[in-house]
């Protein structure tokens, strides 16, 4: 993962703030760890070189392409690119997002990292361990309590979760008893903390407490770090409340976390698309019929930080509601918090009532992948929601509905989508798409174009295409030299052994000539072994990328013509605001001669051929 996208994440979580004199959390973190011992806590790193290798744990491979670099501080893998620190491997390997990878490595580590949290009054850390401790207990008593219940397990069975999802999910059991659970824990934990954790309550007399949770069939709820934050619980019958929730707690916000994330998050690798459901019930049966991308909201309405909290994991999101009215109603809102926030939203439309649990032990899960396939895009479907009000067939409510339409329709940012929009519509309702185009675009609105674009300037790309053309020709240079090293007459390899490459090409072409002093032939094996990270990543790129014939002797007086030209640009700038012109006027002067004469020379041998 890039910089950017690291501190931009970064940034919308918005838990930590860059401490003044140390730069960002991740720096921090990732000048503290030591990334051999990070990567070695999870596969094995056998030393090669002046690097470390392995086998890549990203992709399939026999032979090790996974170099570790000690003295960068940075991982490389050559055969799938995977690339980074000691941070951004935690958040590969254990699909976290940067700041829980942080947090991650500065708990294994130790490394207080409170003075970049933005909360000013520092949480106490060792608190809130004991609670994670508290809560893990009481799911481990939970799920083996199961076993001891035949009717818990019967009716997780009368619902289709099988052992094994039971298992993933860590479901449980909490007896029909008053103090089982606080009994059991007592033994570790005061009870003043599991009051704390929503465990117990303490009774109306305020002198004993019981257990929180009873008789119900129980949800830890885990967070994507793996820790068990807080419990949902469900009644086996009708009774109500249906299903009772963890208190909020320190650790445990409702309106922050997703059921099903620390699950969702490990299937995102080739698709980066959450479906969003409401229900602890929904995610199990989506994940069991193979939708292992879905998660849910705790019984609240969806918010903006479950929406950034989303977008860190996913680009696109799938909502699925209960499609019955309040369902549909939910999607709508859900709608408006994802707007701005996600990119791309779409709503599935189930039908009948139905939630995705019931959808699929009724038409099963090839049909709802049909479903999804099929799902509305945001703005299709808050307009089929707002069609569905109104009578289309009197002609007073179609155009109360296309007003109303048109006013949802101008918000739309995409001069295309509102045009799709509007074709929709028109063919829908038999308008004329003149007509309803005047009110969507309104004074933007103009009947030969319809779209307002501007010509993005493109000057400040210039200078950057300038000097990507000279590294395009230093890189061709070197690599002829790499693959013809050993046809190669004297004369043209001191000639490309005198010239100077640009700096981040310099070291590439110095290991290259050192290694041929060495060896006979290419390996890449050895290079990456042997050679710094960027180094080594040049080089295969270069191993890798066809290569074409060439002049050598052109192709340096090409690279110097172009480091003239740009020593031309510098002077003449530099002759704007100088005190002794005329200095400056006679180097641009030489300059000019020598390019005069190195494209002369190149003419000449140009004939002679
Ligand atoms: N919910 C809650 N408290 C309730 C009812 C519901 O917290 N008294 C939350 C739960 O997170 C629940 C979600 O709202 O999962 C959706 O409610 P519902 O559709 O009633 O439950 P399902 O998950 O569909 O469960 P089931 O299939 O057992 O009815
Ligand atoms: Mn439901």
């Amino acid at each position: 993962m890039c910089v950017e996208i690291l501190i931009l994440t970064f940034f919308l979580k918005g838990g930590y703030m860059t401490k003044k004199n140390e730069g960002s959390v991740f720096d921090y973190i990732n000048d503290q760890v030591n990334i051999i011992d990070v990567i070695s806590s999870y596969i094995t790193l056998e030393r090669a070189g002046k690097n470390h290798k392995a086998l890549c744990p990203f992709h399939n491979e026999k032979t090790p392409s996974f170099i570790v670099s000690e003295e960068k501080q940075l991982y490389h893998c050559f055969g799938c690119g995977a690339a980074g620190n000691a941070v951004s491997f935690v958040m590969h390997y254990e699909n976290l997002d940067p700041i829980d990878a942080v947090e991650t490595l500065a708990e294994k580590y130790r490394i207080d990292i409170s003075a970049f949290s933005r909360s000013s009054q520092s949480k106490n850390t060792s608190f809130d361990a004991r609670y994670y401790d508290i809560l893990k207990d009481a799911a481990i008593f939970f799920y083996r309590n199961l076993r001891l219940h035949p009717d818990a397990m019967a009716y997780f069975q009368r619902r289709g979760i099988h052992l094994d999802v039971i298992k993933q999910f860590g479901l449980g059991f909490s007896s029909d008893t008053w103090a089982e659970l606080l009994k059991h824990l007592s033994s570790k934990y005061n009870a003043l903390d599991l009051e704390k954790v929503g465990l117990v309550i303490k009774n109306k007399d305020q002198e004993r407490y019981y257990d929180r949770f009873r008789n119900r069939v129980m949800f830890p709820i885990i967070n994507p770090k793996g820790k068990v934050i807080g419990f949902g619980g469900r009644v086996l019958d009708d009774s109500l409340p249906k299903y009772l929730n963890s208190p909020e707690t320190d650790i445990f916000n409702k309106s922050k976390t997703l059921y099903g994330l620390n699950l969702a998050k490990n299937s995102l690798n080739e698709k980066k698309q959450l479906i969003i459901a409401e229900g602890y019930m929904d995610v199990i049966s989506l994940h069991t019929h193979g939708f292992k991308n879905a998660v849910a909201t705790l019984g609240t309405a969806l918010t903006t930080d479950h929406a950034r909290l989303m977008r860190r994991y996913a680009d696109e999101i799938i909502i699925c509601y209960d499609s019955d009215f309040a369902g549909q109603k939910a999607a709508l809102r859900s709608v408006d918090v994802l707007n701005g926030i996600v990119d791309k939203v779409k709503i599935v439309v189930l039908g009948e009532n139905l939630d995705p649990d019931d959808y699929l032990k009724k038409y099963g899960a090839q049909a709802l992948k049909d479903k999804i396939e099929q799902a509305e895009t945001a703005m299709t479907f808050k307009l089929n929601h707002l069609m569905h009000g109104f009578n289309l067939n009197d002609e007073q409510q179609k155009i109360e509905f296309l007003s109303k339409a048109s006013l949802i329709l101008s918000e739309i940012d995409n001069a295309f989508e509102k045009n799709f929009h509007v074709e929709r519509l028109s063919h829908l309702l038999g308008v004329n798409k003149e007509m309803i185009a005047r009110e969507v675009f309104k004074e933007g609105y103009n009947p030969k174009t319809q779209y307002g674009f501007y010509d993005k300037k493109k000057e400040e790309l210039i200078p950057r295409i300038a000097s990507d053309k000279k590294l395009f020709f230093e890189n061709q240079l070197i690599s002829h030299y790499m693959h013809h090293y050993k046809t190669m007459t004297h004369d043209q390899k001191s000639m490309i052994e005198q010239f100077t490459f640009s700096k981040e090409l310099q070291d590439v072409f110095h290991f290259i000539h050192d290694y041929y002093q060495t060896h006979d032939t290419l390996n890449i094996q050895t290079i990456i072994e042997n050679a710094d990270i960027s180094v080594s990543s040049h080089i295969v790129k270069m191993i890798h990328s066809t290569e074409t014939a060439m002049d050598i002797e052109h192709a340096i007086a090409n690279i110097l013509i172009m480091n003239i030209d740009q020593d031309i640009t510098h002077l003449t700038q530099a002759l704007k605001t100088s005190e002794n012109p005329t200095d400056i006027q006679k180097e641009i002067q030489s300059k000019r001669i020598m390019k005069q004469e190195l494209t002369l020379k190149m003419r000449q041998r140009k004939l002679k051929n």
